[in-house]
């Protein structure tokens, strides 16, 4: 069973609409689908924005659905010049950059005992970047996909000033509000994750109203990958070891 996690409504309707639903549970006031998405046994689930969301749905679905492996897919805010909206983010590392022990001496976004950098699953990083490269190989005018540090906090990012430190503090790519959660908690319980973003905005001035022009279509590639890798699981597996 494969688990996909969506913070925002709009970023799981089309898992929703496409999915052969055999059921749904609710616990915690979330929803869980489960059913069948290109072949693949899948629960999906519409966590609700932030980190706590996150984390409480990804230790359900561990606990409930016995799932191997998660995806959490959406929007992000860019990070650096050469990303910008409609590019794709995969997660080599996720941290939670709002996690502040510097009065111990520790570094930003590192926890006692677990560390500072949570490193998703290298496997499920090379299926994303195939089920990227599946979609958009032959397609003019493709997306740009880049693997990179994805930074999660409870806030969302419209600040220059913000952008420069995190970029620079943990050499980041792309800000978001739950990624680093989900990693926490599938770190935490031996389960690989991955998160993919597209890119919404480049987290300025302007990041809100970038950020709601693009939700629909942002949400439409993320969607479109997801659905890929899916794919790509049922017959390249042998290419990704
Ligand atoms: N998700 C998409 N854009 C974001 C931003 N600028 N900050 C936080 N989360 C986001």
């Amino acid at each position: 069973m494969t688990g996909i996690i969506g913070a925002m409504p709009e970023e799981v309707a089309m898992f929703k609409d496409s999915m052969e639903i055999s059921g749904t549970v609710e616990y915690a006031r979330m929803t869980f689908y489960r059913g069948v998405l290109k072949g693949q046994d899948v629960v999906l689930l519409h966590s609700g924005v932030g980190k706590v969301n996150a984390a409480i749905g990804t230790q359900i679905m561990i606990d409930r659905f016995d799932v191997q492996q998660i995806l959490f897919t959406g929007l992000a805010g860019s990070l650096v010049p050469y990303l910008s909206r409609g590019d794709v983010v995969v997660s080599n590392y996720v941290v939670q950059y709002d996690f502040d022990l510097t009065a111990f001496g520790r570094r930003h976004g590192e926890l006692p005992n677990t560390g500072r950098m949570i490193e998703a699953d290298p496997r499920l990083v090379k299926f994303t970047c195939f089920g990227f490269d599946d979609i958009f190989k032959y397609e003019k005018d493709s997306p740009k996909l880049v693997v990179g540090t994805i930074v999660s906090g409870d806030r969302f990012v419209s600040d220059k000033r913000k952008i420069e430190w995190l970029q620079r503090e943990f050499g980041a790519v792309a800000t978001e509000m739950e990624g680093a959660a989900v990693g926490y908690t599938c770190f935490l319980n031996d389960v690989p994750f991955v998160v993919l973003r597209t890119i919404s905005d480049s987290a300025d001035d302007e990041a809100a109203s970038d950020f709601e022009q693009s939700l629909h279509n942002a949400s439409e590639n993320s969607f479109r990958i997801v659905s890929s890798i899916l794919e790509v699981m049922s017959y390249r597996s042998e290419v990704a070891e």
